[in-house]
């Protein structure tokens, strides 16, 4: 049985004087005047556990040295051991002592050393700092680098953490499809998914057929769960989803993914005043158990990656997020005699631009902004009634922009149907949603939190291509 460096660094006193054996993968080798020090990684634990070779306790010194190696796998000899660089795997077995006033109180005394892998001289990732830009390059290398390893340990504690959260509070997920006829968004900017061959796309009235194709009609890849996680909401009043979602946006920015996750909680007898309240509260419980389980990670990027991690989210943990209403922030914006690009106006999508600079220059904390004119917001969401705007609510965060988008659904069959009619939307292709406001209707809202964006927002990184193991963008898919 192999060891976890994890258990040996959380409790050393179970393993002290204790002969053990781990395995991992050389992070540095450093040869002292009578002794080799390996710092050994096993991806257990952020930390690397101190193995130390000394001449007369490697049970092998000088034995085998020069054999014929026939296999990757061989027992090393102390000079062998000398030679290793960054990357080799290796099984060591030895014993656990005490080294006071080390870095770490501990070590291991290497007995016997077996090398699983060999690593070459060309393994890219010898040097010990690169940019985040090369490492961007070798996807499938860069999760054995510092910054990642600390990055996708916190991204999966925050999956975690938001199922905890969701279940503690009786919550009920729903796994939504992947393939679907609906366009949640209307936006146009889904994937298709066929089976029919270009070049022999059987056509009708001079347009593709799709009743031939696989599903019998047009299919795509989900922009978003929620219509169908509405279902669920009508049927077990709390619900979430969170998987993945895909978008056929053009934009190359540092926050839009082609692929990515969503998580989109939908709770009945509810308004949008709710759906906020929710968002702020499961935000901080994610903050607070991402700071409490990965303090090592977070002071890693706090040090390394963004020097204001830690003030900043713990600020926000301490704050009240701030409200405003799109008219107030569009007031805030003109009188702020920032030289935008683009200068807000009521009756225009907010910028990134202006979302960073409510968020950051103006509140310096979270910022909710909600009542959007109609025209520019989805279908789904529910009238006000001034008539002009909608019950949506986006979250904006510093270093982000917009977090999560939410809102009030429509539950009015007829205020549904006249938002369908705007937007030219066909009720035909809607009426199994429509069915939910003639079948026992209710008040409902929910949001949805962009994954990537929340686990940018906990790390410091500055680019969403940095928090997917492997991400997809326009004109880029590594593996
Ligand atoms: O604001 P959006 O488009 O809202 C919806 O899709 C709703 N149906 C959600 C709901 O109410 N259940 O997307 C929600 C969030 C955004 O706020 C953003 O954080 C993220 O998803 N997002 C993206 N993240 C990465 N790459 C993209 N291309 C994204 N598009 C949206
Ligand atoms: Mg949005």
């Amino acid at each position: 049985m192999y060891a976890r460096i994890a258990d040996i660094c959380r409790e050393p006193e179970k393993f002290l004087g204790k002969r053990i054996k781990v395995g991992g993968w050389t992070r540095t080798v450093r040869d002292g005047k009578a002794l080799v020090f390996v710092e050994l990684h096993d991806g257990s634990y952020f930390k690397t556990l101190q193995v130390v070779i000394e001449p007369e306790s490697l049970s092998l010194t000088g034995e085998d040295e020069g054999e014929a190696r026939e296999t990757a796998r061989s027992r090393l000899c102390l000079n062998e051991a000398q030679k290793l660089g960054a990357g080799a795997c290796l099984t060591v077995a030895g014993v656990l002592a005490e080294s006071p006033g080390a870095k770490q109180p501990f070590e291991l005394k290497a007995e016997e050393i077996i090398l699983e892998g060999s690593c070459g001289a060309d393994y890219p990732l010898q040097k010990k700092r690169h940019s985040l830009e090369f490492l961007r390059t070798i996807t499938h290398l860069r999760p054995r680098a510092n910054t990642f390893s600390a990055v996708f340990r916190v991204r999966s504690l925050a999956s975690y953490a938001i199922h905890k959260f969701f279940a503690e509070r009786g919550f009920v997920y729903v796994h939504t499809p992947i393939l679907t006829a609906s366009d949640c968004e209307g936006a146009g900017e889904m994937f298709q998914a066929t089976t029919l061959k270009p070049g022999d796309v059987p056509m009708i009235d001079g347009a593709p057929d799709y009743s031939k194709d696989f599903f019998g009609k047009w299919a795509g890849l989900t922009v978003s769960g929620q219509l169908a996680v509405e279902a669920y909401a009508s049927a077990f009043r709390d619900v979430y989803a969170f998987g993945p979602t895909f978008r056929a946006e053009n934009s190359n920015t540092t926050t839009h993914a082609a692929e990515f996750w969503m998580l989109e909680p939908e709770i009945a007898f509810a308004d949008l005043d709710d759906a906020q309240a929710l968002a702020e509260e499961m935000l901080k419980f994610l903050i607070g158990y991402a700071l409490e389980n990965a303090k090592d990670e977070m002071e890693f990027l706090n040090a390394h990656i963004d020097d204001g991690l830690l003030s900043r989210l713990n600020a926000a943990l301490e704050s009240e997020f701030a409200h405003i209403s799109y008219g107030e922030a569009v007031e805030l914006l003109q009188k702020s005699g920032e030289p935008f690009e683009y200068p807000a106006k009521w009756g225009l999508p907010l910028q990134t631009a202006h979302e960073r600079y409510l968020t950051e220059q103006i509140f310096g904390k979270p910022v909710f902004v909600r009542d959007y004119p109609r025209e520019i917001k989805s279908f789904y969401m529910r009238q006000n009634d001034d008539g002009k705007t909608a019950a949506a609510a986006d979250l904006l965060a510093p270093g982000i922009g917009e977090l999560i988008g939410g809102s009030q659904r429509e539950e009015r069959l007829d205020r549904l149907l006249d938002n369908m009619r705007q937007k030219n939307i066909d009720p035909a292709d809607y009426g199994w949603y429509a069915d939910l406001r003639r079948f026992g209707t209710v008040k409902h809202a929910g949001f949805g939190l962009g994954f990537e964006r929340f686990v940018m927002y906990l790390t410091g990184i500055k680019n969403i291509r940095d928090v997917i193991p492997f991400p997809r963008t326009a004109n880029s898919m590594s593996i």
